[in-house]
């Protein structure tokens, strides 16, 4: 069955002592809250800025369902790279998730599709799951552009992969527009791109892999409107920014299946 997740990026937030109050929050409630629904209790990640990485999921281990991810790693695996966190050292600290390509890091840092899919395949390669970010910035989609790029996004960082890698890895679609705005993509906007790259999915492997395959959608997605992006048969959970910072908030939308 496909695996359902909600997952918090903290983003450059919160002091260590913060993080790590909120680290246990999630922790003691997804302990003691099993949800019994249908899809079963989702899987919940929280992408923690690099410093926390290690007491953050100390701090969690041994939480079923739980796991921490870094927000970003670089294409090398070691060397003068000043500044720098490789997928190793990532692995090695008992991590198992990394976000590639983040919109803030295509567009602060300049990471093209072409060094995403490096990260990608650094990762797999150390065993670390890539949680994909794809996502048009407001004119791509106001021109009609939004298929196509996101479409570019996806086959240039991830459909080199072969089957077996790829159902390893995880999308998630974050309309640029929708980010940090308030402003969320409508259930029917999210449900028609998923929809669409599940289409590509299908299409570049089978059926039976795209029906496997988890997609989150991230953008102003809060405590109030995840359950209705989520009822969407092609949205399977989400990628949160500034509601994953509240214990609360975060918690609501863990429960919002
Ligand atoms: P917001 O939920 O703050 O809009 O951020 C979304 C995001 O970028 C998650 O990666």
């Amino acid at each position: 069955m496909r695996k359902k997740i909600v997952a918090g990026n903290w983003k450059m937030n919160l002091s260590l002592t913060e993080g790590l109050e909120l680290g246990a929050a999630i922790a003691g409630f997804v302990k003691n809250n099993p949800l019994d629904n249908l899809n079963g209790q989702p899987d919940v990640i929280m992408f923690t800025p690099s410093v926390y990485l290690v007491p953050v999921t100390e701090k969690v281990a041994g939480t079923p369902k739980l796991s921490t991810g870094a927000q970003n790693c670089h294409t090398e695996l070691k060397g003068a790279y000043t500044g720098e966190t490789s997928v190793k050292m990532i692995q090695s600290a008992g991590v198992i998730n990394v976000l590639v390509g983040h919109s803030e890091r295509r567009s602060y840092f300049g990471e093209t599709n072409e060094v995403l899919a490096k990260k990608v395949e650094i990762a797999l390669a150390n065993g670390v799951t890539p949680m994909y970010c794809c996502g048009e910035v407001l004119d791509e989609r106001n021109a009609g552009n939004h298929f196509d790029v996101v479409k570019e996004q996806i086959e240039t960082g991830l459909f080199w992969l072969s089957e077996e890698e790829f159902a390893k890895t995880i999308i998630a679609y974050e309309p640029v527009w929708a980010i940090g705005t308030g402003v969320t993509a409508s259930p029917e906007q999210a449900q028609e791109m998923h929809a669409y790259i599940r289409k590509l999915i299908s299409e570049k492997y089978n059926p039976t892999v795209a029906e496997n395959y988890t997609i989150l959608y991230g953008g102003s997605c809060n405590a109030k409107n995840a359950a209705e992006l989520f009822a969407n048969k092609d949205v399977d959970g989400g990628l949160i920014g500034g509601a994953s910072l509240q214990a609360e908030d975060f918690c609501k939308i863990i429960q919002s299946f």
